[in-house]
């Protein structure tokens, strides 16, 4: 089954799900940074960048091909816009599903203007003769249009204009080597810290006209699992309840009230999250259990719990996965108020019974 699919439309409903849901896409062009400078955390990255396009700019070259890599709402597109932007160079948009014939990445690319910034979002999942046309794109600024079929079909070579591609993945271990070296500078985006969070809440909410303090932002920051997108839709649905609820200012308190209501807890963790863990804790003692007794016992389907919940837990260390089963940590039981078995008491063993 494909990965990505399944993560894009169950993570789509949930308000801690990362990828941009259609409110979002509404409003993030107005919270997007327009400049390197703007642009919060990512220290290294942006450091790096700066050199690439600054020395670029002073050689009056066009920039090397960027390849950006993280989980969704990192800001990666955020990124391939300021890259144009520093460039002073129109931007094209487009994403890998998007090109399923090397045909429709030929129109593309012909039609670019020089030094123009080609943003290939989810590259990865571009098709196999797409991606071999790239290669040569990236390398020679050059494509082979194939005209005609069968024996008599003949290549006529393409000259292009210099051109930046910038592509994104979220998965850059599935992009196949001889495209991931054709990239001069490649940037690992990482999840953000808390303080950095903080600064993003407080930035988004003077773009929102929104009044916020700083424990209220704080308080945001902490329940936003280390990714911007999340961070500014939480402030949205906060901002509606100091609407409603209270004077339209954001306190620690107000923005406690208004997620506890959306079932966000202090950790960042949903409903689904905390009932993944209730059952590892409440009705397998800890673990270690299957995947499949698991997601039976939170009614959910096997890959809902694997994909949309599980990678968040285990990146906060609440759940490990092990040859044997899914097993809660310390802190899972501290997280939810709970007490262990006495150390050494074993699982109630239904994993094995049910396998993984
Ligand atoms: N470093 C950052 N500083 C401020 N806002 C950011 C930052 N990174 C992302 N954002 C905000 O988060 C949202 C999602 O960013 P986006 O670039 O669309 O992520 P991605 O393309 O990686 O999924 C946007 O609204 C953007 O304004
Ligand atoms: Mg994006």
């Amino acid at each position: 089954m494909n990965w990505d699919d399944t993560t894009d439309t169950s993570a789509e409903e949930r308000l801690v799900g990362a990828s941009a849901d259609r409110e979002d896409q509404a409003v993030e062009a107005a919270l997007r940074p327009k400049d390197l400078g703007e642009f919060i955390g990512q220290e290294k990255v942006r450091e790096q960048l700066d050199l690439v396009l600054r020395a670029a700019r002073a050689r009056g070259a066009t920039a090397d091909h960027v390849l950006l890599s993280g989980a969704p709402g990192l800001g990666k597109t955020t990124l391939s816009m300021i890259i144009a932007a520093e460039m002073e160079a129109p931007i094209r948009i487009t994403s890998g599903p998007a090109i399923q014939h090397a045909g429709d990445l030929a129109a593309i690319l012909s039609s670019l203007q020089e030094g123009e910034v080609l943003f290939l979002d989810e590259i990865h999942r571009m098709s196999r003769p797409a991606e071999e046309m790239l290669y040569m794109a990236m390398e020679d600024f050059r494509v082979d249009v194939i005209v005609g079929k069968g024996p008599g079909a003949t290549a006529i070579p393409l000259e292009l204009p210099p051109f930046t591609l910038v592509g994104a993945t979220t998965r850059a271990g599935l992009l196949p080597p001889p495209l991931r070296d054709r990239f001069g500078f490649t940037a690992h985006m990482e999840f953000y810290e808390p303080a950095e969070l903080e600064r993003v809440v407080h930035r988004s909410a003077s773009l929102l006209d929104v009044e916020i303090d700083p424990a209220g932002a704080a308080e945001i920051a902490g329940r936003s699992r280390g990714t911007p997108r999340i961070a500014n839709r939480l402030l949205r649905r906060v901002r509606d309840y100091a609407q409603v609820k209270a004077d339209g200012v954001i306190t620690k308190d107000i923005a406690a009230a208004a997620l506890a209501v959306y079932e966000v807890d202090a950790r960042g963790l949903d409903r689904l999250d905390r009932a993944v863990l209730e059952a590892l804790l409440k009705l397998f003692g800890g673990g270690p259990v299957g995947l499949s007794t698991l997601s039976v016992a939170v009614g959910e389907e096997r890959e809902t719990v694997e994909e949309v919940a599980e990678p968040f837990l285990v990146r906060e260390g609440l759940l490990a996965r092990t040859p044997r089963g899914r097993v809660a940590t310390p802190a899972a039981w501290a997280h939810l108020g709970l007490t262990p078995p006495r150390s050494g008491a074993p699982g109630n063993g239904q994993g094995d019974l049910f396998g993984a």
